[in-house]
């Protein structure tokens, strides 16, 4: 049943006639707008996470006024509310140490103050779900507005990918294969717009696992930042989030067990980046969804790899937009979704796919030629990840995907930074790379050190893979046979931790095995001599975050965040 506007959460705030109230109103007409601005009228905030340090939101104040538009036009009353932006580029030691702090804020926003609707301005990695997370334990109806992707990146000739063209080119000049020059000329055309990555990186993975889950409009997330279609998104955004609210339709009510299934079928089908995997479990248990890595495997194993996008495949977001984007690849995917789940554009997911257009099918392949066979993503289990690791099958090098060799093992990051280029590093091609001490709590925040750098002197003899196992994540944008999300972590005594120079670690992606060749008592042994290292911040935060982050297997959320008892709504007096 539609709202009476007597119904609306902000007319506690405005429409009744107290001391409180007065205040409420006076304090609005301070800022300009008339009682026939906002009185009756949705209250929408847009949460905003522009920032000059993120780069990739640049356009965002922009977009916070396209978005305006549409509410002003559909009879909602726009308020504009400032976010910590989470950029990828800048924040140490990750932003996933502070994708929960996002949530957090998001969520409070909301709750303590007159908003009946929200409107999410977020695209770079970490806001995607810390906003969604937030939103869903909030509860008020929402709309994500994915920033989009950048323009392709150039270079004599050449198009760059964000991220994955960085680390191609940084192990050919620590190979010796390029020089400075050219390194500076890579440095000026690899980001020529404003806009996340335009890879299949996290930013573009979580947009379209977004839109997949139907928190975006239909079509939004892989239109580029700077196509004149993303503002009329934005404001498309802004007239619909008005309906929302009269018509009451929840986060909660979208984001059900089927609509994640959908979410981690396009995932895997894009080869999109393993933070997902992280992501959408947080925020299923955000939304009371039981999704798990076994849940992930299954969807996988069942979904080909059609979109052929870097770091996976060959092009970018741009070249996936004009090929007709993510809606292009959900029609031909129809059969592994649920296409009667909602979606806050007010129809289902499956409707209008019978129409969707794929203009290229080298971008998007079709179901007889697909990139892979199998998704994107495999979970390992085995005595050296007992409660799981990932690994994205479709960048690992495919001879390295069954492989056992001798462990050379890195206490930490700087160890590896101190030791990795070593001449005298006993490492070999068959060797296998082991970083500790880089997950939830040892990174802090799971950093993106996954993708281990190959020893410069086998760069220089021609190596540009071997297998890498890490609790750590991975960027992605990355590439290689890595094995990440070890757990539990070694920081926390998973048997990572006892991992030592020498040890034989066998790798076997088919049949989903991560086995450290030592024995159960052997290993027993060395665990009686290993004592817990310090926790790193002593206060504030940090302090927050190591007493309450979860393993990756269980997306990383805090444990006191997760669905919950319902929080009451705030007194006004
Ligand atoms: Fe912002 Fe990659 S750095 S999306």
């Amino acid at each position: 049943m539609r709202k009476r506007p007597e119904d609306l959460r902000s007319h506690r705030w405005f429409g009744v006639d107290d001391l409180r109230a007065f205040g409420h109103r006076s304090r609005t007409k301070q800022m300009g707008f008339a009682s026939e601005d906002y009185a009756g009228k949705p209250v929408i905030a847009i949460v905003n996470t522009w920032s000059d340090l993120n780069p990739c939101h640049a356009h965002f104040r922009q977009r916070a006024e396209d978005v305006k538009r549409g509410v002003w036009q559909a009879g909602g009353f726009p308020l504009e509310a400032p976010a910590i932006s989470l950029g990828e580029t800048f924040m140490k030691p990750t932003t996933m140490l502070y994708r929960n702090l996002l949530a957090m804020e998001t969520e409070e926003l909301l709750r303590s103050n007159p908003v009946d609707g929200v409107v999410l301005l977020g695209g770079c990695d970490k806001t995607v779900p810390a906003m969604l997370m937030g939103a869903t334990s909030m509860n008020l109806p929402a709309i994500f507005v994915p920033a989009g992707p950048m323009l392709r990146g150039h270079w004599r000739g050449q198009t760059l990918g964000s991220g994955s063209d960085v680390w191609k080119f940084w192990a050919e000049k620590r190979a010796g294969a390029i020089d400075d020059c050219t390194w500076r000329e890579l440095e000026d055309g690899i980001a020529r717009s404003y806009g996340t990555c335009m890879t299949m990186g996290t930013a573009s993975t979580m947009a379209a696992a977004a839109e997949a889950l139907g928190m975006t409009l239909p079509g939004a997330s892989s239109i580029p930042a700077a196509d004149s279609a993303h503002p009329r998104m934005a404001a498309a955004a802004g007239r619909r989030i008005v309906d929302l609210v009269w018509d009451d339709v929840t986060p909660k009510a979208i984001m059900t067990a089927e609509a994640f299934d959908n979410a981690v079928t396009a995932t895997m089908a894009i080869g999109g980046s393993t933070n997902a995997v992280v992501h959408l479990i947080a925020m299923a248990r955000r939304a009371g969804v039981a999704l798990d890595l076994d849940r992930f495997d299954a969807l996988s194993r069942r979904t080909p790899v059609i979109g052929d996008i870097r770091p996976s495949g060959r092009f970018l977001m741009e070249d996936f937009y004009y090929a007709g984007g993510l809606r292009g690849l959900l029609a031909r995917l129809r059969d592994l979704l649920h296409l009667e789940c909602m979606t806050v554009g007010g129809q289902t997911l499956g409707h209008g796919l019978d129409e969707a257009v794929v203009s290229n099918d080298e971008v998007i392949r079709v179901r007889t030629n697909p990139a892979s066979v199998e998704g994107g993503v495999a979970v390992l289990r085995g005595n050296l990840a007992p409660h799981g690791a990932v690994i994205k099958q479709t960048a690992a090098t495919p001879s390295l995907l069954v492989h056992t060799g001798p462990a050379v093992v890195f206490a930490d990051y700087n160890d590896l930074s101190a030791r990795i280029d070593d001449p005298d590093l006993p490492v070999t091609a068959d060797s296998v790379l082991v970083l500790q001490h880089a997950g939830p709590l040892g990174g802090p925040g799971m950093p993106e050190w996954g993708m281990l750098p190959i020893p410069k002197k086998l760069l220089q003899a021609g190596v540009r893979d071997m297998v890498r196992v890490s609790d750590a994540r991975m960027s992605g944008t990355a590439y290689g046979t890595c094995v990440l999300h070890v757990a539990p972590e070694s920081f926390v005594g998973g048997p990572l931790a006892f991992v030592r120079d020498g040890d034989l670690i066998e790798l076997n992606v088919s049949e989903r095995r991560l086995t450290l060749q030592v024995s159960d008592a052997e290993l027993a042994a060395r665990r009686e001599g290993w004592t817990a290292p310090a926790v790193q911040y002593p206060r504030g935060y940090g302090k927050l975050h190591a007493e309450h982050v979860l393993q990756a297997d269980q997306g990383c959320d805090f444990d006191f965040l997760q669905a919950g008892e319902e929080i009451p709504e705030p007194e006004i007096h």
